[in-house]
């Protein structure tokens, strides 16, 4: 019953797109019977960009929702908000003591975030990778699920694990990994705008509650080439990218048709849209179907985040009575 743990968290900032659906959650609900996983709402993490708070809850509860449809199991698993863990801010209240300043100004996420709101270049956004840490070693994680785009943020968690372990002498928290699947990267999933993967805030991507006329038209909007003039010809990026899409949504025959079209020079792009846009959208349809139903379900909604809650709060706060005794929060009196 020693099953390793995991965690990983996703910001409510926005809907779930198949960039999300293929690269992480999918993976996640493999992880269920295998792993001890936590998987959460960083609501908290979202106020670096001050959300309303309309807003905020709008977007918990569409991620939470989401996140059931795709079939992450409130049996299996611990899904939770992170606000609804109060352990988890103190932990950050500690960690960012050991924390340095320069460290944390070097940080790429940092770096692109101060360029991207000069206005808004907050305390937060600096120790974001400390709360981050707090989220994961909180719970012992042994493996976190993420993107690339992640890395360096969960190797900054590498290092706040490691200084606590040796500053107390102890050692209380494993030293957490990145988790990939089959050794290999995790699957990235390209956008629909010729370059790069699909990202929420690209305007690139489709969500898994799209609708299909709008499906339709993102899809037939995606950038192409001006077609293949010599037989057996490298595909551009951004056609190579609509077939990355189609393998994943398409039956091999429909792919192997398109590639042996590409090959003699005979495709023609907007066929291959209309195709990968009507398997995306039988793809999706299911989803989304249960992601509306859910929505409109809060008693489940609310049933859901309070078993989440207790189950992360009693690990949680387990870990943090070992490190205030570690730090030394108790009484000589
Ligand atoms: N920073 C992550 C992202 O932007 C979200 C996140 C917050 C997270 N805390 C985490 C991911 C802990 C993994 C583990 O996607």
């Amino acid at each position: 019953m020693n099953k390793p743990t995991v965690v990983s968290g996703i910001r409510p900032t926005g809907y779930l797109h198949l960039g999300n659906y293929f690269g992480a959650v999918q993976n996640f609900i493999r992880m269920q019977d295998t792993y001890n996983c936590y998987f959460f709402i960083a609501d908290i993490h979202s106020l670096t960009t001050h959300p309303t708070p309309a807003n905020l809850q709008a977007g918990v509860k569409q991620v939470l929702a989401e996140y059931l449809a795709c079939g992450i199991d409130p049996e299996k698993s611990t899904i939770f908000i992170q606000s609804d863990v109060p352990e988890v801010s103190e932990l950050y209240a500690f960690l960012n003591m050991n924390a340095y300043l320069g460290e944390l100004e070097r940080t790429t996420s940092f770096k692109d975030k101060a360029r991207q709101q000069p206005d808004n270049v907050n305390a937060g956004l600096l120790t974001y990778p400390v709360l981050m840490a707090a989220d994961i070693i909180i719970h012992k994680a042994q493996f976190v699920p993420v993107g690339k785009d992640q890395e360096q943020n969960l190797e900054m968690a590498r290092k706040f694990a490691g200084r606590f372990n040796r500053m107390y002498n102890c050692e209380l928290f494993p030293i957490p990994r990145p988790f990939t699947f089959d050794g290999g990267d995790m699957i990235k999933i390209p956008g629909l705008d010729g370059s790069g993967k699909m990202g929420k805030s690209d305007g690139n991507a489709i969500n898994l509650v799209e609708e299909p006329k709008s499906i339709r038209q993102k899809v037939m909007r995606a950038v192409t080439d001006a077609g293949p003039t010599e037989m057996n010809s490298k595909k551009s990026e951004p056609v190579e990218n609509l077939f990355t899409l189609l393998r994943i949504v398409s039956t091999p025959d429909v792919v192997a048709t398109f590639e042996a079209q590409h090959n003699n020079c005979a495709i023609r792009y907007g066929d291959l849209k209309k195709q990968l846009a009507e398997d995306i959208i039988n793809y999706t349809e299911p989803i989304r179907n249960r992601i509306n139903d859910i929505l409109a379900n809060d008693d489940y909604l609310a049933k859901v985040a309070k078993l989440g809650a207790e189950k992360a709060r009693e690990s949680a706060a387990k870990t943090l009575a070992e490190v205030k005794e570690l730090i030394g929060f108790k009484r000589l009196f």
